[in-house]
């Protein structure tokens, strides 16, 4: 049974603690603003649209106690500055402070858990629509064929894990296994804080075969024909289709487009940032180059970290790169696919 990634439990959230996957399963209760602010900042949570569904359970958690102008601004500068990549979060945090600063204090407590849960159904019903929309495109690899299952490559985890369910980039692979389609995955390490073991965790437990790689891996295997098509989720795409996502994924679609391989992204409207004219604009998150000096894993069954680079190495951390719109063959959303250049047909609620 797939777990829930999060919940509200009565004035609490609780979350599934990612830092612990893929050995230790484990919820962790999120009581506070700031609990909810170091779960997004920590990567407890992870992945842009649980992100954005966590800061708007963790306005919730602050309006508790201060439902005034003050406390909703505040909490949403707080959660607003967590992570600055995912667009996910301010478009959570502009769908809460439009629907709450309109309504008196006394209203708002009520009012943001209900938006919450909506924001939370809806991206459950968003993932199912976007695995429906990408299943074609598995299904025209598989009637090609029909001598092997269907390969696909993805990067990062944009699986059930980086949302309240079905995930994004995954959700066409799950669409597939539904539909009967044999379907393998290429899951890239993603160093270096490796959420390839995340996405070959959900995969095992939804019986989906699937081989983890290291990243450098990945043009050996496209060059080889060893993959159909790439598969990766989004942190933000710009108005003209450039893409935001996972460090690693401009060189995947690169090597996609040297081998002739299909390269797609899937996402949700709310990944999709209209403003943001191009990537050039996109802010990329750089984080803690510990995450690059010490590797986490298993010594004897326990939990353990190794420092592969000294303390005072220096090293850069980029956590995102993105990948012009001119390597990306369509992007996959809950409207249907489009090409990069083209989302605005698919969204035109969003043109000037
Ligand atoms: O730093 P992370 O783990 O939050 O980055 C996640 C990704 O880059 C995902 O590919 C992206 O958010 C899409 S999640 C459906």
């Amino acid at each position: 049974m797939q777990a829930r990634t999060l919940y509200r439990d009565g004035r609490s959230l609780v979350v599934l603690d990612q830092t612990g996957l893929p050995h230790v399963v484990r919820n962790c209760r999120l009581d506070t603003l700031e609990d909810a602010a170091e779960a997004i900042r920590g990567m407890q949570v992870r992945g842009a649209p649980l992100i954005g569904a966590t800061a708007a359970g963790g306005v919730a958690l602050a309006l508790q106690l201060d439902a005034s102008d003050a406390g909703l601004a505040g909490a949403i500068g707080v959660l607003g500055a967590t992570r600055p990549t995912a667009v996910n979060l301010h478009w959570a945090l502009g769908r809460m402070q439009a629907r709450l600063a309109p309504l008196p204090a006394g209203a708002r407590e009520a009012a943001a858990w209900a938006e919450f849960e909506a924001i939370c159904r809806e991206d459950i019903a968003t993932n199912g629509a976007i695995g429906r929309h990408g299943l074609p495109l598995l299904e025209t690899v598989c009637a090609a064929r029909r001598d092997r299952p269907v390969r696909v490559m993805t990067h990062c985890n944009a699986g059930w894990l980086a949302t309240l369910g079905h995930g994004t980039a995954l959700a066409p692979v799950y669409a597939a296994q539904a539909a009967g389609i044999p379907v393998e995955v290429w899951v890239s390490e993603t160093r270096p804080r490796n959420q390839g073991l995340l996405t070959a965790w959900e995969l095992r437990e939804a019986g989906i075969p699937n081989r983890l790689i290291a990243d450098n891996a990945a043009g050996i295997l496209m060059a080889r024909g060893e993959v159909d098509l790439v598969i990766t989720g989004a942190d933000r795409v710009a108005a003209n289709g450039d893409t935001a996502n996972k460090v690693g994924t401009y060189l995947k679609a690169l090597a996609a487009r040297d081998a002739g391989i299909p390269f797609y992204i899937a996402a949700p409207g709310s990944t999709i940032d209209f403003g943001c004219p191009a990537g050039t604009s996109i802010p990329i998150e750089d984080r803690d180059g510990d995450e690059f000096r010490v590797v986490h894993g298993l010594e004897d069954g326990a939990r353990a970290q190794v420092h592969i680079a000294p303390a005072d190495a220096a090293v850069a951390n980029p956590a995102f790169d993105v990948t012009p719109a001119r390597l990306i063959t369509a992007i996959v959303t809950e409207r249907g696919c489009a090409a990069p250049d083209r989302l605005a047909d698919l969204f035109p609620e969003h043109t000037p």
